[in-house]
């Protein structure tokens, strides 16, 4: 070991020269460094979400009516994922939860009912995602055979549970996604919509990690003159399941609607004669496993 020489004059050390690296402190259910909380301006902490334009980039397009904004997944992930967790998404539609998934170093596991379409989507993913980070699953979220294909690709995965599940079901009948009847946009009433819903809730709920988090995206809607909260109802649903409630977020429409124009002259017209308001808002309601 080299000797110091005697003449040699240390410089007593300041406490303002000693550099503190602080040790990383995160959740069981995130990689968000606490210690470094003020360098998450991105990160949305407030019930109001307004995002100016749907995000294009990143593998996404916006060919699928009734596809939710990547945004909300980005958000999601980064706050209640840590890399390489699964995410199980329900009711994958055009994949919006996977392509996130993969933008952002978590796996995804996607079930959706439509055959055509869960097979367009996988052309989203290469062969190796395919198998390694994005599995799509062509079932009807509410049985029991989806739930043990679930498990099965879970087992693939090398895993028992997934860390964040994803519900973005039909808003009952607004959207007309097939003519299955399993479909939940086919419902006969919206108490059936309900008691389907609350089936997928449940399989959910059997599938998640404890501790982790579900986020139920959802609008409301109006039939014969009057308001149908879907939203509170499905959010009833998800305790009945087992969930708690964390959050309720509001989240901005604009830019994420295709009508305009003429139709949403038409629709002023009637709120103003019909005496109710324009939808301008959907929910992200946020539940966790306990
Ligand atoms: C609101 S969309 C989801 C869109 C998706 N989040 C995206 O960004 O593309 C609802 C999807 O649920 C599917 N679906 C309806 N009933 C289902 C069921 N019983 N099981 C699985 N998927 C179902 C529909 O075909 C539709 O693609």
């Amino acid at each position: 070991m080299a000797k110091l020489r005697s003449n040699t004059k240390l410089k007593p050390v300041k406490k303002a020269d000693l550099q503190v690296v602080k040790p990383v402190k995160t959740t069981k259910y995130s990689d968000i460094n606490l210690n470094e909380w003020k360098n998450y301006d991105h990160i949305k902490t407030d019930t109001l979400w307004e995002f100016p334009a749907r995000l294009k980039e990143g593998g996404h397009s916006n060919e699928y009516h009734g596809n939710y904004i990547p945004q909300i997944a980005q958000q999601l992930y980064e706050r209640f994922t840590k890399r390489n967790d699964i995410v199980l998404d329900m009711f994958f539609g055009s994949g919006t939860s996977g392509i996130e998934a993969i933008n952002m170093n978590r796996r995804c596991i996607g079930v959706e009912l439509k055959e055509d379409l869960a097979e367009s989507v996988s052309e989203k993913f290469t062969p190796k995602q395919l198998v390694t980070d994005v599995n799509i699953i062509c079932a009807d979220s509410t049985t029991e055979l989806a739930k043990e294909k679930i498990k099965a690709r879970l087992d693939i995965m090398g895993e028992e549970k997934a860390q964040l599940l994803i519900l973005h079901p039909p808003y009952d009948d607004i959207i007309k996604f097939s003519d299955k009847k399993e479909d939940l946009s086919n419902c006969a009433t919206t108490e059936e919509f309900y008691d389907l819903f609350e089936r997928v809730a449940k399989n959910g709920y059997d599938l998640l990690e404890k501790g982790r988090f579900a986020a139920l995206i959802i609008g409301d809607k109006y039939a014969n003159s009057q308001l149908i909260p879907l939203g509170f109802e499905c959010m009833r649903r998800m305790n009945n399941v087992g969930f708690i409630t964390k959050s309720i977020i509001v989240k901005d429409m604009q830019g994420n609607e295709r009508a305009k124009g003429k139709t949403a002259n038409l629709w002023r017209y009637r709120a103003l004669a019909g005496g109710f308001y324009i939808f301008k808002h959907e929910y992200v309601m946020l539940f966790q496993k306990v």
